[in-house]
């Protein structure tokens, strides 16, 4: 503390009570602050209610007062500061300075009074006589009435000047810059504060014929003559952003700077009814060498150049293009030299959904940068980055994009790919692929801050692809995604995240593993309960199928003619019966034909085959009951086959003749076989000759 109080006498001399704070820098008078940088002494005394000038070591060579309450300067107010190189005063209550004020200021380059209530008669007479070496003079936003410009005599003192910013405030009739300005003979550079002009024409820049450097910005100007500016052909810098023309004035200001050498120019903000870009727009700047054009915030809602392609072709020397926040539904130009295209904030995004901004009949671009943020795109035609090897950025930021439907393969120096703020959930497979074959061979990284990514099961292996690409993504610990239940994670730790799904997921699996088993059972049961009802119609159709004559059709029994009048199922023991009293009763008496299988049938495999067709080829099927019948597979098959014959070949006409060889008691018939019992007529066999001789002309009445 004492070590730094002495430094500071000896460098000021005279300055006592000195403070270092603890930011290093130095309290003098409880007031300014002052600290070296870059070999200069600053010193500090803005935002203090100054209402009096400080005294100052007269080593200082800048000088801040802004924001304070000085409202004069009086004579020789810095008379010892002879090194002062800058002096700000700006934002004070400043109405008068003394003609003395600046003596002692011969090596002073920057002067700055913006923001006080300087007018016309503020400036005595020689005001600025010892300022000698002045180039840079502020006196802007001072007051918005026509006094508040700078007279000519106080002006044309400083012979230096090159840069002088002033209001310019003349609400009646031409406005024109004072003749004092033609004394300057450095002047280059004119900057506008408050600025209202009702005319400009060939007489406002008459006086000032160095200037390569305007700034209107913010200037009100009702009417644009021709010529205003063709003649300062100097003139590199043009800014006329927000200065509202209508549109007759906006073209007359466009032949205007035809013949200019201008190399930046703002136009920002200066139409606003919605219209097309003129017809041969560019053809205008052709001549100038332009390099950067902001035409943005202006209300634009085609431009292109298909209607005069030749007259329309953007500027070679063009290198920054800016038409953001205009309302572009269409945007087309042949643009091999531009470097950075700013499309930001437009409505191209139906357009881009079919078409490309670039026209590519030149072939290739050498465009570095393309913004196509906020543009409501929902998708990018496939070949929209085509051409355009030397992109780096492309911003499709703020969009509606869900997907990437658009080729990368081409942009060989892709740095950065902005998909912030869009609709996208995850990446198919496809996508992941092509993108890590992309990233592999380039640099490339992505931005997908600000989607709402999914974390269910469907997108996890887009999440693990993810997690196993990390380095392309940029700021991915700031992604957020939406969980199967609506909760927003997010993804600050994504390995864990990825293993937390991945656990849900397997339960889930699980699940659904165990849901479709159970599901499997129920069908197999449900398929075997169906199988098993009509066990008897798949035995009958299938065999009935396999055999020779197969015909299923429902036949009509008075015209068909059968093979056999009656087939005869009948058990092995009780064969007797069949050889001794059926075959001489119904084949020799009565001249019938019967099937019997020990005789009839062919022995081998298709047994079954041979049964249902015999039974399909005969009229009627006689079942010759006992109780070996019932135990008998083969016969309980025959039963089955007649059964249903019956109902699907004879549209239920009943060919089943039931004949009880054996008393059998109800309750040993099997349930079908009971059924039919109560349904249809039978006969048992009586046994006795009397009755067997009715027995057998009934049977044969029932055959027949
Ligand atoms: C001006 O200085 C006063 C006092 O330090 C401060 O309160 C005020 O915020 C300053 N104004 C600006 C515009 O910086
Ligand atoms: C300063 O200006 C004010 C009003 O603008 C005036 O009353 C005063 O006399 C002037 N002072 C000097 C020293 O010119
Ligand atoms: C401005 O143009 C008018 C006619 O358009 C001409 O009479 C006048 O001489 C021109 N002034 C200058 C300074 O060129
Ligand atoms: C252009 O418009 C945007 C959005 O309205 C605004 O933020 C920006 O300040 C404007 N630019 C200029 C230079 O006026
Ligand atoms: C887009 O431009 C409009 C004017 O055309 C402006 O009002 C709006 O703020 C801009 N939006 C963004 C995000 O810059
Ligand atoms: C230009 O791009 C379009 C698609 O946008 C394509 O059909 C055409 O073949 C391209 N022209 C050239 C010269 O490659
Ligand atoms: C892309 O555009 C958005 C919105 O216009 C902006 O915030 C962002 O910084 C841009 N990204 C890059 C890489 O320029
Ligand atoms: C995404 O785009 C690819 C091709 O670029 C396509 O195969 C895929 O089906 C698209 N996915 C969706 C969800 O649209
Ligand atoms: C029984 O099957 C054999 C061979 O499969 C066949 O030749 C024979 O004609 C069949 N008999 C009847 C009555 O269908």
């Amino acid at each position: 503390m004492k070590a730094s109080l002495i430094v500071l006498v000896s460098l000021t001399g005279f300055i006592s009570g000195v403070l270092q704070k603890t930011d290093g820098t130095y309290q003098f008078n409880r007031r300014c602050s002052f600290f070296h940088g870059n070999h200069h002494l600053l010193v500090d005394c803005s935002n203090r209610h100054l209402n009096r000038i400080p005294k100052c070591p007269p080593t200082v060579d800048i000088l801040n007062l802004h924001n304070n309450s000085l409202k004069n300067i009086p004579d020789k107010a810095f008379e010892n500061l002879h090194e002062l190189l800058e002096l700000d005063i700006s934002s004070n209550k400043l109405s008068n300075i003394s003609i003395d004020a600046f003596v002692g200021l011969h090596n002073l380059k920057r002067l700055i009074l913006e923001d006080n209530r300087l007018d016309f008669y503020s400036y005595p007479l020689g005001v600025f006589k010892s300022l000698v070496s002045l180039v840079y003079l502020n006196i802007k936003f001072n007051g918005n009435n026509q006094f508040s410009i700078i007279p000519d005599y106080a002006i044309l003192d400083l012979v230096k000047l090159e840069s002088l910013e002033v209001d310019a405030y003349y609400p009646s009739g031409v406005f024109i810059f004072g003749r004092g300005l033609s004394r300057l003979p450095s002047l280059k550079r004119i900057k506008t504060g408050i600025c209202e002009m009702s005319t400009v024409n060939n007489e406002t820049f008459f006086n000032m014929p160095h200037l390569e450097f305007i700034d209107l910005s913010l200037c009100s100007i009702l009417r644009y003559d021709a010529e205003t500016l063709s003649n300062r052909r100097k003139l590199i810098y043009l800014d006329m952003s927000n200065v509202y023309f209508l549109f007759e004035y906006f073209k007359k200001f466009f032949e205007d700077i035809q013949l200019l050498k201008v190399k930046i120019l703002k136009i920002t903000g200066i139409v606003r009814e919605l219209t097309e870009l003129p017809l041969c727009f560019f053809r205008n700047l052709i001549y100038t060498g332009i390099e950067v054009l902001y035409i943005n915030n202006n209300t634009f809602v085609v431009a292109d150049n298909n209607i005069f392609k030749m007259c329309n072709a953007v500027p070679t020397t063009l290198k920054l293009l800016d038409f953001s926040n205009n309302l572009l539904i269409k945007f087309c130009f042949e643009i091999p030299y531009l470097l950075t295209l700013n499309l930001r904030n437009n409505t191209l995004g139906q357009y881009l959904g079919q078409n490309s901004y670039m026209d590519n009949e030149t072939g290739i671009s050498q465009l570095e940068m393309i913004d196509l943020s906020y543009n409501k795109i929902m998708s990018l035609s496939f070949t929209i980055f085509h051409y355009q090897p030397n992109l780096k950025i492309i911003n499709l930021s703020h969009n509606f994009l869900s997907n990437i439907t658009f080729d990368l393969s081409h942009n060989i120096n892709l740095q950065l790919l902005d998909l912030s703020s869009n609709r996208i959930k995850l990446f198919e497979k496809e996508t992941m692929d092509l993108v890590s074959s992309i990233a592999k061979n380039l640099k490339l990284t992505i931005d997908m801050t600000g989607n709402t990514l999914q974390c269910n099961c469907r997108a996890l292996p887009f999440l693990r692809w993810m997690n196993d690409n990390k380095y392309i993504f940029l700021n991915i610990q700031s992604y957020k995604c939406v969980s199967e239940n609506e909760a927003i994670i997010q993804l600050n730790n994504f390995p864990k995240i990825v293993q937390e799904i991945e656990k849900e997921c397997k339960s889930y699996t699980d699940l659904i593993t165990c849901v479709s088993v159970a599901i499997t059972a129920c069908g197999i049961a449900i398929a075997t309960g169906l199988i098993y009802r009509y066990r008897w119609k798949i035995r009958y159709l299938y065999y009935l199928s396999k055999g020779k004559y197969y015909s299923y059709k429902p036949v009509d029994d008075s015209i068909h003619t059968y093979k056999y009048d009656a087939f005869i199922s009948f058990s092995e023991i009780d064969f007797g019966f069949i050889k001794n009293c059926c075959i001489p009763q119904l084949e020799i008496n009565s001249n019938l034909k019967l099937c019997i299988h020990n005789r009839d049938f062919m022995p081998g495999e298709e047994i079954t085959v041979n049964i249902t067709n015999a039974i399909h080829n005969s009229r009627k099927t006689i079942c010759v009951i006992s109780r070996a019948f019932l135990n008998s597979y083969y016969c309980r098959f025959e039963f089955n086959m007649a059964r249903m014959e019956s109902i699907y070949s004879r549209s239920g006409h009943n060919i089943l003749l039931l004949v009880f060889y054996e008393q059998i008691l109800p309750k040993e018939l099997p349930l079908v076989l009971l059924e039919l019992v109560q349904e249809q007529s039978y006969i048992e066999y009586p046994h006795d000759e009397q009755g067997n001789v009715v027995f057998w002309e009934k049977l044969k009445e029932a055959i027949a």
